[in-house]
């Protein structure tokens, strides 16, 4: 049976439910992950949990190490991650508590350690990345959302953008000509990495907020954490779901 892992975003950094049978402290050659890797039983069945900003929430986007985190995880045994990342909607359908399962991403993070094949190689590596999420993975997703009757899009390209501050209307603007149809700030290097090293990986992004320019009023971390608090309890349902299939 494939063992899944599952990377909680804002507001998921910690998995009621959660039967941890360990909590492993991992060193990797890229430094420590952003917590211990829980291991444990959800839905009746092994999974990792790891909080990607810490537990509790800590680390920003632009200071996530990302490989470590994913290092890490596959140290543990993952063959899969689930990885859950609150979004901004830019699309019209995303409107807030809607869900999306990512098809496509648009990079436009910066300075971030963003590969593994980058120091003592042997050759140079380029791996394809022109389908950045596991196939097979989204239709999980997109069933067990499909059968819990949640608003959601099956598709969405995800664009990832530095952070920490929110977007200027302009960026959201170009963001929306480039194709965009939700923002966040984590969903890169983090999908690369997977795939660098083998991981499969799919995101389940909620929409916690228009994104600037997309409603008339400012963003505010409020209606973020509301927007979090209302959807998080959709999101664990979701992901039992697809871990007990
Ligand atoms: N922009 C970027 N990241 C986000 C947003 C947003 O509007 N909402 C939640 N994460």
């Amino acid at each position: 049976m494939t063992t899944y892992a599952i990377i909680g975003g804002t507001g998921l950094t910690q998995l009621e439910g959660l039967q941890i049978h360990r909590s492993v402290e991992m060193e990797t050659p890229y430094g420590v992950p952003s917590a211990p890797v829980l291991v444990g039983e959800y839905a009746g069945r092994e999974v990792l949990f790891l909080a990607r900003h810490g537990h509790p929430h800590r680390l920003p986007p632009h200071k996530v190490n990302y490989r470590a985190n994913l290092w890490a995880l596959k140290q543990a045994g993952a063959e899969a991650v689930l990885a859950v990342n609150a979004v901004g909607g830019i699309h019209e359908a995303m409107g807030t508590g809607h869900f999306s399962v990512p098809h496509q991403v648009i990079d436009y993070t910066s300075g971030r350690e963003h590969t593994f094949f980058a120091d003592g190689l042997e050759q140079v590596t380029h791996i394809d990345f022109s389908y950045p999420y596991s196939e097979p993975l989204r239709q999980q997703l997109i069933a067990a959302l499909a059968a819990e009757g949640y608003g959601f899009s099956d598709f969405g390209v995800y664009g990832a953008t530095q952070g920490p501050r929110l977007e200027t209307v302009a960026e959201i603007t170009r963001m929306e000509r480039d194709g965009c149809d939700v923002v966040g700030m984590t969903g890169m290097p983090e999908a690369a990495l997977a795939r660098e090293i083998d991981l499969a990986y799919a995101c389940l992004a909620l929409v916690v907020n228009p994104a600037a320019g997309k409603s008339s009023a400012v963003i505010t971390m409020a209606e973020i954490e509301q927007a979090l608090h209302e959807g998080i309890g959709k999101v664990k349902t979701v992901l039992a779901r697809v871990l007990a299939a």
